[in-house]
């Protein structure tokens, strides 16, 4: 079977205007823009979107967005298209992150029409997924997070499935400081990787790269990364400034 290749995403959140993000990709660039161990995306906010795709031409650095809307164009104001990122180089995109679903009041049935849309537009969709403090609490946690992948997945066929990176995201780790610990993720992601191989089958399942997020930091990479189900990591604060995202990244890379 061939080995997933790792893959660190660095979620910005609403941080970095262009300029500081130009800086930003500039330096991720001049350390890690070369090697081919580790799939490296940057996912600036919209706004400093085209000014990063010019700064990362020409390197193995990926562009991602962090949101979109499903439709292609329209009466949608504020909301930004599939085609139109795809048109500024954005490869990636991250849908249903916790932070859209609670916010913004997300629905499994809105995430799932979004994924359907960047698949058919040959954007890759960071998918993710995550449970509550209270909901893990409650010991739902695996139930919540199954109704999430089978809602949000629904309709994905077998072939476009292959397109997908999950992101396993519990809440109560997301910019708290409390990382998961390698059980509890590695519990949930193995339990993913069995919800993918229903919905897929075997051989797409085992392609998909299941990330975890949620206070990722170099000092804790090392063994959440190592974890059989773990495929890298969706990085929030530790992705804003080039020295830590770079150890995610070399961190990615020594694993064999
Ligand atoms: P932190 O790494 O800041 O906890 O954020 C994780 C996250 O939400 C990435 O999408």
């Amino acid at each position: 079977m061939i080995p997933r290749k790792k893959l660190i995403a660095g979620n910005w959140k609403m941080n970095k205007t262009s300029a500081d993000g130009v800086a930003l990709v500039r330096d991720i660039v001049a350390a890690v823009g070369k090697q081919s161990e580790v799939e490296v995306v940057v996912c600036p906010p919209f706004t400093a979107l085209e000014s990063a795709a010019r700064a990362l031409e020409g390197s193995n650095v990926k562009l991602g967005a962090q949101n979109m809307h499903f439709e292609s164009s329209g009466a949608f104001t504020g909301e930004v298209s599939a085609p139109m990122l795809r048109a500024i180089f954005t490869t990636h995109v991250i849908l249903g992150h916790s932070e859209r679903r609670s916010y913004f009041g997300e629905t499994d049935a809105l995430v799932n029409q979004k994924v359907i849309a960047a698949l058919k537009n040959q954007l890759r969709p960071i998918f993710c997924v995550g449970e509550s403090l209270a909901e893990r609490e409650s010991g739902s946690t695996l139930k919540v997070v199954q109704t999430q992948v089978e809602r949000g997945l629904e309709g994905v066929s077998k072939e476009l499935g292959q397109g997908i990176v999950v992101a396993y995201e519990p809440v109560w780790a997301i910019g708290t400081g409390k990382v998961a610990s390698t059980d509890q993720a590695q519990e949930v992601h193995a339990f993913i990787r069995g919800l993918l191989v229903k919905l897929f089958g075997e051989p797409v399942a085992q392609k998909v790269r299941i990330l975890y997020g949620g206070s990722m930091k170099p000092a804790n990479a090392p063994e959440l990364l190592a974890q059989k189900d773990i495929d890298g990591g969706l990085i929030g604060g530790a992705s804003l400034e080039a020295r830590s995202f770079v150890e995610l990244v070399n961190a990615a890379a020594a694993i064999k």
